[in-house]
């Protein structure tokens, strides 16, 4: 089986001002500095992006955002382009998550767009995809989560497929306090690896890391990450804190 570094990531949302925001970075890196057999990604709000960057320069901490728009600039009222945020030398993106997707109308379309630009940009996207509770209890997730897969990373390169992550968040479970069980994470995981083997290829597919999203928290991520196809977290609640934060680079470094 081919080696995939874990790689953990934490998505502040609509959370944290400036100082909040550097206090939290300065928080982990006192603790993180040193950590290299795992990736650590934060990923404030745009606002803070800069100032968290400047609090993790010099650590093996990454950074990356939240959304971005996929023209390198134009009148996009609003937007920020990944032009803008190579320039901060950020290093990642989260695209398509279902907040997006829900709340702004994301598509899967959309997702590509974002992400072809991302790596033409040489940012790393992080690709979420998840199904609805209605979609899981319809018996259609798989096929949902596929279709999905399909349409955000279409014609992306294979070169480039390896640079991106993906997020398995099951939409039911964000926020929710509900966690997906090993064994459902697990075969979703395992659905769209297969899914990136038909998409590419097999070497990119095995190279992919997926992580899993919704309600990841210290008590619940060993058993996760002991799942051969869990290759680290995307944490909402749990990355507010860093405490926790921190407890879940240290799970997910023993499951190495
Ligand atoms: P959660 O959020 O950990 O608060 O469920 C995960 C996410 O939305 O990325």
């Amino acid at each position: 089986m081919k080696f995939r570094k874990r790689i953990i990531a934490g998505n502040w949302k609509m959370n944290k001002t400036v100082s909040e925001a550097t206090e939290l970075a300065v928080a982990i890196r006192q603790e993180l500095a040193e950590t290299s057999d795992v990736d650590v990604v934060l990923c404030p709000p745009f606002t803070a992006l800069a100032a968290v960057a400047e609090s993790l320069e010099g650590s093996t901490i990454s950074f990356g955002a939240q959304n971005m728009h996929w023209e390198a600039s134009g009148a996009y009222t609003g937007e920020i382009s990944p032009v803008m945020l190579r320039g901060l030398y950020c290093h990642y993106v989260i695209l398509g998550h279902s907040e997006r997707r829900t709340y702004f109308g994301e598509t899967d379309e959309i997702v590509n767009r974002k992400a072809q630009a991302a790596l033409a940009s040489t940012l790393r996207p992080i690709v979420c995809v998840g199904e609805t509770l209605e979609e899981r209890e319809s018996g259609k997730h798989i096929e949902i989560v596929a279709k999905q897969v399909h349409g955000s990373l279409a014609g992306i390169a294979e070169a480039d497929l390896k640079n991106t992550v993906l997020a398995y968040e099951p939409v039911w479970a964000i926020g929710t306090g509900l966690t997906a069980s090993p064994e459902q994470a697990q075969e979703m995981h395992a659905c769209i690896r297969k899914e990136l083997a038909v998409l590419c290829s097999q070497d990119a597919a095995d190279s992919v890391r997926i992580q899993y999203g919704g309600s990841m928290k210290p008590s619940n991520a060993a058993e996760l990450l002991a799942q051969p196809d869990i290759d680290g977290g995307l944490i909402g609640g749990a990355s507010l804190e860093a405490r926790s934060f921190v407890e879940l680079v240290k799970i997910a470094k023993e499951r190495n």
